[in-house]
């Protein structure tokens, strides 16, 4: 049989994202269906994470699996020298199924490679991090009831940002226009904004966050610049507080424009954000639930017939 893994969006069918979708919406209407009962979950995270982790393994105890893994390499034979392969191929003797988060880029696909079981990608390096962004289409369909024809501001950290780099290969199938809104020194790379040209997705570029180009969204998509990617920190230090989005700058937004943000948070989104109506990113975080639940029954082979049974 052939092993699914979700290691990248870059080749995810539109039919495949929208039936992940309707898997989430059942799982979303009932989150505790004991599909999975006997089955492991191993969730390896080499970086830190608290919503990934968390709503990965909430996910597998909610469809009746056991959860094995690790928070933290450091407790791993991996201290002793071994290698990736050797960890993912002792790892699948166990499991049924493994979650790894990994600071190099690739690391997902060469697990996926060697692995024996199916392999979800849950971030690798600034890379890819596909069941975000799975969780981030969610959201934006629930909010905006479609996932066509939509305006989406990308704010922040877009060199290093692997949720922002997914999003956009995952809304190629959908028509977006995007706003790419960066200091120069974390701009798109050049290899993304390639891949829009060549997909023919609309983008601008600018430096700007105002309340000029807010009035455009539907949806905001605010992002932290990530200290542990730079290697220069006065360079973290110059960009690191360059846009703040504050209340006052939403008094010209769309009704029905949402803000979200992958989280964590660390000064890009004001406190007083967080009860204005266009405020999003916690109830974003809440889907990460059901996508989650959707990924795992896929990978496992699980149809939507099976979640609706
Ligand atoms: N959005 C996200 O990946 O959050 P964590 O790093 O907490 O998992």
């Amino acid at each position: 049989m052939e092993k699914r893994c979700l290691v990248s969006v870059a080749n995810l069918p539109k039919e495949k994202i929208l039936n992940l979708i309707r898997m989430g919406q059942e799982f979303e209407k009932r989150p505790n269906r004991k599909l999975l009962d006997g089955r492991i979950v191993a969730t390896l995270f080499f970086e830190p994470s608290t919503r990934t982790r968390l709503s990965f393994e909430t996910a597998a105890n909610r469809l009746g699996a056991k959860v094995i893994g690790f928070t933290d390499p450091k407790v791993t034979s991996s201290t002793k020298g071994e290698t990736l392969k050797d960890t993912i191929m002792m790892v699948s003797n166990y499991a049924d199924v493994i979650v790894m988060r990994h600071y190099l880029e690739g690391a997902a696909k060469y697990a996926s490679e060697v692995s024996p079981v199916p392999v979800v990608n849950a971030g690798d390096g600034a890379n890819q991090h596909p069941s975000q962004t799975l969780l981030d289409l969610y959201s934006i369909n629930k909010t905006q009831g479609k996932l066509d024809d939509l305006h989406i501001l990308l704010v922040g950290d877009l060199k290093y940002g692997r949720t922002v780099h997914s999003l956009i290969m995952a809304m190629r199938h959908f028509n977006p226009t995007f706003h790419f809104i960066a200091p120069e020194e974390l701009s798109m790379p050049e290899e993304l904004k390639a891949y829009c040209r060549e997909q023919g997705i609309k983008y601008e570029e600018q430096t700007d966050f105002n309340e000029e180009v807010i009035a455009k969204a539907d949806i905001i998509y605010m992002t932290r610049v990530q200290r542990e990617r730079f290697t220069d920190l006065m360079e973290y230090e110059r960009v690191k507080d360059v846009y703040i989005l504050r209340a006052a700058m939403l008094r010209n937004a769309k009704q029905n424009m949402k803000i979200l943000h992958p989280l964590p948070r660390v000064n890009e989104i004001a406190y007083d954000v967080d009860d204005d109506p266009h405020a999003y990113y916690f109830e974003q975080a809440r889907n990460g639930l059901y996508a989650r639940e959707a990924i795992i029954c896929d990978v496992l082979g699980l149809t939507l017939e099976d979640v609706k049974a």
